[in-house]
């Protein structure tokens, strides 16, 4: 059984698509921590109403990255974490860090990689007068947004579309792409999954 720590920095919608999806039986990985770089986030409280211990690590009460980085180690070997899932967090984390975690640790990313790695990923593609749009789930490797795919969910741009539309249909792609890549992950399965959500 894996045991996984995700790491949010908001409102932990992906967070609760994990544990929800941790819970049905017969899962391989369950839920030992969630932490937030955010104090105030919303998914803390999402996480502890789920029965999963949650913890605020505020980045800016560490003077330096290392320090925050070795404060939050410390908490992952505490609950015995040994695979990490990144849903939203906002903190880029040291090459160092992700060394040690390598192999296991995922990302999600609200693009359909390697387009628009980085930020205001939806309002580049409409910029772009793309016809589609996605998320990934990639392994965590010091290259920001660029580790090997491990799964991605298609959805269409729509003629109207705003930025806010498209990523509110994004992240629902997203709640179905990464709990079906975290199940097939934990089981040691790395083939990629393929989602299309052409209707949606
Ligand atoms: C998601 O859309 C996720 O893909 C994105 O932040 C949102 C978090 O929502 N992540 C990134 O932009 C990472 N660079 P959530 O807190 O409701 O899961």
């Amino acid at each position: 059984m894996r045991q996984v720590a995700i790491l949010i920095s908001g409102s932990g919608s992906n967070m609760a698509a994990l544990i929800d999806d941790m819970a049905r039986p017969g899962h391989p990985a369950r839920p030992v921590l969630v932490v937030s770089s955010e104090p105030g986030a919303a998914g803390i409280a999402r996480a502890e109403a789920a029965g999963v211990p949650a913890v605020a690590l505020d980045h800016r009460a560490f003077a330096q990255r290392s320090e925050f980085e070795a404060a939050l180690q410390a908490r992952l070997e505490a609950a015995g974490a040994d695979l990490l899932c990144l849903a939203g967090f906002m903190r880029i984390l040291s090459g160092s860090f992700v060394e040690r975690w390598r192999g296991r640790a995922l990302n999600i990313h609200p693009s359909l990689l390697p387009r628009y790695p980085g930020l205001d990923t939806h309002a580049r593609a409409l910029a772009a007068g793309d016809r589609e749009a996605g998320c990934t789930v990639h392994e965590l490797t010091p290259e920001l947004d660029a580790g090997p795919i491990l799964g991605q969910a298609r959805v269409p741009v729509l003629p109207d579309d705003t930025a806010a539309a498209l990523a509110a249909r994004v992240l629902r792609a997203e709640h179905r792409l990464y709990p079906a890549v975290l199940r097939r992950f934990a089981a040691g399965d790395r083939r990629p999954v393929l989602l299309s959500f052409p209707e949606d």
